[in-house]
């Protein structure tokens, strides 16, 4: 089985500050960030108390092949930035996300952007997952982590039902 991680509120702030000081760091102006939903709203608000720019927001459904039986792998559009607001054409903007984990949903958002008008389209997580891929990132995209991690299963305290036993489990963690 896949081990697991647990990440606190605060652990997840840390890694947000540095992520920021390395958009600031790339010398590109960003105008706005993308969050990507639901595990990219969090980030991006956090992100913005570094940043200081509007979050504009879409959301995807990612449907794993290897569980429904379908043969591929399939992400769908819950809600998107469709007509794209006239307050982001030609801008620079910041795309938000949790994890890099296999890039499936990255890379449908990511072409999805690419379709449109921006200046340049930049890309931070949180967490980089290193493993293989299965998505690609376009070509030429500015990329940012937070910090890269092992492929194992996190644990972020959105998700948590008992936030105490999160935070008791995120300590254990450290510990061992
Ligand atoms: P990627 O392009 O960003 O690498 O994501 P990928 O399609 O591989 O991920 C599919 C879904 O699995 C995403 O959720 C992603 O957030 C989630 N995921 C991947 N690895 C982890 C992990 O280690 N921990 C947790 N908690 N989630 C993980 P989604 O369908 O976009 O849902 P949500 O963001 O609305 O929760
Ligand atoms: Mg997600």
């Amino acid at each position: 089985m896949k081990k697991k991680i647990w990440y606190t509120y605060d652990d997840v702030h840390r890694v947000i500050k540095q992520l920021a000081d390395k958009v600031k760091a790339s010398g590109v102006q960003y105008d706005a960030m993308i969050a990507i939903g639901g595990g990219g709203f969090i980030p991006a608000r956090i992100l913005r108390c570094f940043l200081n720019i509007p979050i504009y927001a879409v959301t995807t459904a990612y449907y794993d092949g290897e569980h429904t039986g379908k043969v591929t792998d399939s992400v769908k559009k819950i809600q998107w930035l469709d007509p794209l607001p006239e307050t982001l054409k030609g801008k620079n903007v910041l795309v938000v996300d949790e994890v890099d984990d296999s890039r499936v949903t990255l890379e449908f958002c990511l072409n999805e952007f690419a379709k449109e008008d921006f200046g340049t389209i930049g890309i931070a997580v949180l967490h980089e997952k290193i493993k293989e891929k299965k998505g690609k990132l376009p070509e030429g995209m500015p990329y940012f982590s937070g910090i890269t991690v092992q492929d194992w299963w996190i644990n972020y305290p959105w998700d948590a039902d008992d936030i105490d036993e999160h935070n008791r489990l995120a300590d254990q963690a450290t510990i061992d």
